[in-house]
Parts: structure tokens; C-alpha cells; sequence
């Protein structure tokens, strides 16, 4: 049997679809290694969203080159964003063996034949149909805790500053029944957790089936499965999905807003399809029906022509929702983008990094009051193992989605604990493991 290691960047989409490749690899006689000293295929799996994340990776692809040179018969080939968008550059860099695009994982064990005679070779083809539902993927949480279903790929949208509708293709969704069964198979597993994964996932559609159907239909084939999901589009979450939510109490209160800015004039420059009234409009929607909902969000700090003026609408909506946490970044200019075309990338970077980071020092007290909050409060938590920092305690998640760490031996992963919070920051509720444990 032949040794495969994948090295894994980028969003939750990636880590779905490295299982979909150990999967596929594996009926063609290749096991999995997490050493790379005896991998025979070395495989990354690349995200593009920005340039330092590609940067990144290109110097992670010179340290596999240098081991492909120094070990004959190893191969090293490139998948997923990066695949897509540099195409038969990376070929020619003459540092790879093989490079696929997200959709052309099926073609892996043939490209890896050609490859092994020596051939270079290369499948970026894009499809309008390719969803992978009949793969079981290769879960690389082996424990059981949770687990990804990718429930559609590729993205319609084109915001004018992400790569992602290029190095994706066009959105289409998957068989609502194979979702199904993947959920039930997980349940049966014994995982204790499921994440619907999508660009956009408000806008699933299959046959008469929506995304509410679908999460609906979800929660009450699997009543043991904490559902989560991710990513929703401000514009497109409805009503009908958070009254699903409400009426399922297996489905996690947190929502993943990414908000990306909060100046109508930039929101506009974006091609986001939402104005902030709207945006807070939905803030108001989620909250009137569930008040204690996570709400957490993405945002771009200069973007294309922003002034200090669209910067200050951003912290502003940043301290009007109070979210949870955020993923923040600077804006970086991706090639072949609307954005890219049509804008100078004419913010300077030092003044791009002060917004960031006026961002994120305004976050990380929203954070810790957030997190405040909870002190006094007990949660239902799903251990994920020991805390990095300390073997005695154990750290694990609320349906929010908070991190918590408690002293603990006796639980493993994928107990569904009590805890109480005593303390916190801004990162982590502290937190002691509650006497009595309800039956489950
Ligand atoms: N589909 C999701 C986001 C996917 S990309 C959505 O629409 O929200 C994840 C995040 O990366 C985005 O939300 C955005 O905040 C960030 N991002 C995307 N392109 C970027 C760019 N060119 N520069 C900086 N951040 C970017
Ligand atoms: Fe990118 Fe917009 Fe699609 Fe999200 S919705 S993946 S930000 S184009
Ligand atoms: Fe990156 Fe591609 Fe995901 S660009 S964020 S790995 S869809």
C-alpha cells in the first residue's frame, strides 16, 4: 500500500473535501500518514482567499519540493484553490507532479498514474454538476465528535473582492437524500455533531427543497446530532430558516453573518447584496426570535476607495451588534476579480493594517463582554479533549460555538457534558463541570 499525506489550507470546504480525497485514494491503494518522512504522495489542499495565505502555502510547496528531490518516487501535487487559479503555472514551475482542481478530484488515482511514469499532470476542469454526494468521505476526525457535510459548492454571488465563484465555479447543490443519509450515517458513527458546509448556504435548492427544508429535515432525522451550519449570506438567511432553527432545539444557536463592512457606499463596491439597515434588520430578526444566538461575521478592512468616514461606519456596526467573535482581515487584491478590474487597491497598506487592527483591539472587547456575559450561566458542551495548555482539563464547545475549558479526567471527546461558567477571556469561558449530569 502506498503512503498518502495531505496537507490541508484554507476554509471548512477544504478539510470536507481532503476527506473526499483520502476516500477516493483509498480505493486505489493509497493509506493515510500524518508523516510526512514516509508519505509516497504529497498532497496540499490550497486556498487562494488571499495572498498571504497563497504565499504561504507556495513556501510550504518549496519544502515538499526539496523532499521530492532528495526522496526518489515521491510525488507532490497541488489541489484546490490555488489549483484552479495558477493552473499549468505551478506545472511549469517544474516544483509538482499534479494539480487538480476542486472538481477533478475524481481524476486523482489517474493523475497519479501518469504522474508516477513521469508525466506531469493536470485536471482543472469545472463542473456545473460535480457534488461528490455518492463519496463517503474519510473523516479525518476518526474520534467521532463532529463532522463537515458539504451540502453544495462552487458560489453564484461574485462579490467583486473574492476569488472564490472563479477557483469554485458555479453553485449547485447537492442530492437532498444523500445529505440525508450522510447525516444518519454520522449519527450512527456515533458522531455528536454535523456542520452543513456551503458558500452561501440560504441559497441550497434541490428539486422543491430549500435550505429550511433541508435543515429541518436534518434535525428531525438525526434528534442526537447538534446541527450546525456555515456560511450565511446576510441577504438570503430568511425567516423560514430561523423559525426552523427555533422549532429545533438540536440546531446550535449561532449564525456566521459575515457583515464585511458596514458603509452602504462600500457594501455597494463589494456587490454584497444587503445595506447595513438591512443587515441589522436581520440582526433584529435573529434576536427577536433567539435572544441568546451567537452571532459572529466576517470583515474586510480596506477595501478599494475607503475612507475614514466607511471605516467608522464599520466599527460602528461592529459595536452595534455586539457580536460574539469575527474573523477579521485586510483587504488583498485577487487577480481576475471585479474588483481587481474595475478599483485601484488604492488604500495604503500601513493604513489598512491601523483599521485592522482598531478592528480587532474593538472586537476583542466585544469578545470578553460577550463572554462576561455567561458567567454564572451552565451550558450543554461537547468535549473536543484535553485543553492544549493543561492535560488535567478537558475543552469543548457550547451550542454557541464558545470555547470552554474545565478540570476534568473522567469525560473523553464526544461526551455531551454540563459546566457552569466561573470566569472567562476573551477567547475562553472557564468553567466547572456540574455534579449532576442529566441523563442523554
Ligand atoms: N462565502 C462566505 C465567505 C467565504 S471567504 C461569505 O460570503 O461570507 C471568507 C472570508 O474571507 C470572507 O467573508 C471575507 O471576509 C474574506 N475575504 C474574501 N476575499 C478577501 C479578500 N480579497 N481580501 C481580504 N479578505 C477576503
Ligand atoms: Fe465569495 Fe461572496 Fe461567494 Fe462568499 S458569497 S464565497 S464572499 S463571492
Ligand atoms: Fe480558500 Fe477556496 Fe475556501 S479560496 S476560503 S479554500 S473556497
Amino acid at each position: 500500500m502506498k503512503k498518502l499525506y495531505i496537507e490541508t489550507y484554507g476554509c471548512q470546504m477544504n478539510v470536507a473535501d481532503t476527506e473526499v480525497v483520502f476516500s477516493i485514494l483509498a480505493k486505489h491503494g493509497y493509506g493515510r500518514t500524518e508523516e510526512i518522512s514516509e508519505a509516497d504522495v504529497i498532497l496540499v489542499n490550497t486556498c487562494s482567499v488571499r495572498d498571504n495565505a497563497e504565499q504561504r502555502i507556495l513556501g510550504r510547496l518549496e519544502q515538499f519540493n526539496f523532499i521530492r528531490r532528495s526522496r526518489a518516487g515521491v510525488l507532490v501535487g497541488v489541489l484546490g484553490c490555488m489549483a484552479e487559479r495558477l493552473k499549468d503555472k505551478l506545472l511549469d514551475s517544474g516544483k509538482v507532479d499534479i494539480v487538480a482542481g476542486p472538481d477533478a478530484y475524481r481524476s486523482l488515482p489517474a493523475l497519479l498514474e501518469e504522474a508516477s511514469k513521469g508525466m506531469p499532470a493536470i485536471d482543472v476542469k469545472l463542473s456545473r454538476s460535480e457534488t461528490y454526494a455518492d463519496i463517503v468521505p474519510a473523516r479525518q476526525d476518526g474520534r467521532g465528535v463532529s463532522a463537515f457535510i458539504s451540502i453544495m459548492r462552487g458560489c453564484n454571488n461574485v462579490c467583486s473582492y473574492c476569488v472564490v465563484p472563479y477557483t469554485r465555479g458555479a453553485e449547485r447543490s447537492r442530492d437532498f437524500n444523500s445529505i440525508l443519509r450522510e447525516a444518519s450515517d454520522c449519527a450512527a458513527q456515533g458522531y455528536k455533531e454535523i456542520t452543513l458546509l456551503g458558500q452561501n448556504v440560504d441559497s441550497y435548492r434541490f428539486e422543491d427543497k430549500d435550505f429550511a427544508a433541508l435543515l429541518a429535515a436534518v434535525a428531525e432525522y438525526c434528534p442526537g446530532l447538534r446541527i450546525r451550519f456555515a456560511t450565511s449570506n446576510p441577504q438570503d438567511i430568511s425567516d423560514a430558516v430561523l423559525d426552523t432553527m427555533v422549532a429545533h432545539a438540536n440546531i446550535c444557536r449561532h449564525i456566521h453573518l459575515p457583515v464585511q463592512s458596514g458603509s452602504d457606499r462600500i457594501l455597494e463596491k463589494m456587490r454584497r447584496r444587503y445595506t447595513r439597515a438591512g443587515y441589522l434588520e436581520r440582526v433584529a430578526a435573529i434576536r427577536g426570535r433567539m435572544p441568546d444566538c451567537v452571532i459572529t461575521t466576517d470583515v474586510i478592512a480596506g477595501f478599494c476607495s475607503e475612507t475614514e468616514e466607511d471605516h467608522a461606519d464599520t466599527l460602528s456596526i461592529f459595536r452595534e451588534v455586539g457580536f460574539d467573535a469575527a474573523y477579521m482581515f485586510y483587504y488583498s487584491e485577487r487577480p481576475g476579480t471585479l474588483a481587481a478590474r474595475n478599483y485601484p487597491d488604492d488604500v495604503p497598506k500601513d493604513v489598512k493594517v491601523r483599521r485592522l487592527e482598531e478592528i480587532i483591539a474593538l472586537q476583542n472587547g466585544l469578545s470578553l463582554e460577550s463572554n462576561r456575559r455567561d458567567i454564572g450561566k451552565r451550558f450543554e458542551v461537547l468535549v473536543e479533549g484535553p485543553s492544549k495548555r493543561d492535560e488535567t482539563r478537558l475543552c469543548g464547545r457550547t451550542a454557541g460555538n464558545k470555547m470552554c475549558v474545565w478540570t476534568d479526567t473522567v469525560h473523553k471527546p464526544g461526551d455531551l457534558v454540563q459546566v457552569e461558567v466561573t470566569g472567562c477571556t476573551q477567547a475562553t469561558l472557564l468553567c466547572t463541570i456540574c455534579p449532576l449530569q442529566p441523563a442523554r
